[in-house]
């Protein structure tokens, strides 16, 4: 059966954190990133098989290891030895343990406007926090490579990047990839690719692995993952590393098991039924998720607050910095809707849209938004 995503699913009673913030409101919410979309029927009836069994305790992730392998070698050309894998609760607490891994680096840098764990998990884990902006040049977000450089100079850096770049939907090439990955080397920086958008590509977007490229970075490397994000799993708590290099691997696992940081029972079963089964269903939803961003660019380009297109994720990064709104994430709400506010990925003024939701949804949210746009009265 296709699946339906113009479906509207009444949440109630699921807690769901999206929801939860505008319980009391008549707010759309179309922050926290994740979708309104049911996830694949098969990852729902793995769920509930593994549910049958009546002992749910703690579990090791084996079996997903050569899904994984398999899965790296077929959509990447990357290969991989599934030793290589160490599974977490998530890709934030991966952050957490690519910080603890990083040992004897007393500093993080990041590409700021950041998904905002970027900005607190490095001093939260002991390490001063150093930005490099990301600059936009003809409606693309771009690296500063000589002020990255710069930042990551004097060998003592973890560089955590993100690819796909959340909010900014930036979908790094190789050729870029190549430059950072040589910064990285010849700046002696350990570099953390959070890569948790990395299947969820809008058009003819790919994705690059950046430890892919070439053997030096791949053992300089921590690669972040989880099939979290692509199939609407995030409430269960399973991602997990790739690192090639022995004694890297070895403090991640430590700074793991010390932070308790292991999958979900339910996580495993639901992220094996995802990449073993999930593939039509994501190929669907990438063409409505492409429809729904280019509804986007179609309906706020002319308001001047569409910098640029997404390539990935399921967010636009809308710049408001020139609308003469002094709060805008505020503004909105009052409209109706509830977006993240760019202060907390260290660009006040910015706003963040989701827009993984059913088309009615979204023109609905669109619409309060021109409506707030033009300051059209309540
Ligand atoms: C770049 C990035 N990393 C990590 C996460 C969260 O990962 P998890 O829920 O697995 O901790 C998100 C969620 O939006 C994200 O965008």
């Amino acid at each position: 059966m296709e699946p339906d995503f113009d479906r509207i699913i009444d949440k109630s009673g699921t807690y769901a954190l999206k929801e939860y913030k505008y319980r009391k409101s008549e707010c759309l919410p179309m922050w926290v990133a994740d979708m309104d979309f049911a996830c694949p029927p098969e990852v729902l009836e793995a769920v509930r098989q593994r549910a049958e069994h009546p002992i749910l305790g703690y579990t090791v992730a084996k079996e997903l290891d050569e899904i994984i392998a398999e899965r790296m070698a077929e959509f990447y050309g990357w290969q991989i030895d599934p030793d290589w894998i160490v599974y977490t609760a998530g890709v934030v607490s991966g952050l957490n343990c690519s910080c603890r891994a990083a040992e004897n680096r007393s500093r993080a840098a990041v590409n700021t406007p950041i998904y905002p764990p970027f900005l607190s998990v490095p001093p939260f884990q002991g390490m001063n926090l150093e930005k490099s902006r990301l600059t936009l040049n003809a409606s693309r977000w771009e690296i500063d490579f000589d002020n990255l450089r710069q930042t990551l100079s004097g060998g003592d850096s973890l560089f955590i990047f993100c690819n796909p770049h959340n909010p900014s939907g930036r979908c790094f090439k190789r050729s870029e990839l190549e430059r950072i990955a040589q910064i990285c080397l010849e700046t002696g920086a350990l570099l953390c690719s959070d890569e948790i958008h990395c299947d969820l590509l809008l058009g003819e977007s790919g994705h690059t692995p950046i430890a892919s490229i070439g053997r030096e970075i791949e053992q300089n490397s921590i690669t972040l993952m989880s099939p979290s994000k692509t199939f609407n799993i995030a409430g269960m708590m399973t991602g997990f590393a790739v690192i090639p290099n022995r004694k890297i691997r070895q403090r991640f696992a430590y700074a793991k098991e010390n932070l308790s940081s292991h999958p979900n029972v339910f996580g495993i079963k639901a992220a094996k039924a995802a990449y073993q089964h999930g593939e039509s269903w994501r190929k669907a939803l990438l063409e409505y998720l492409t429809q729904n961003r280019n509804l986007v660019t179609e309906r706020l380009s002319k308001y001047g607050i569409v910098p640029a297109e997404p390539e990935a994720t399921y967010l636009y990064w809308l710049d408001c910095t020139k609308t003469g709104l002094e709060n805008p994430h505020a503004h909105f709400e009052r409209y109706g809707v509830g977006l993240s506010d760019g202060k907390d990925f260290d660009a006040p003024g910015w706003v963040r849209l989701n827009f993984a939701s059913p088309r009615s949804i979204l023109n609905l949210a669109l619409e309060r938004i021109e409506k707030a746009l033009n300051n059209q009265s309540l």
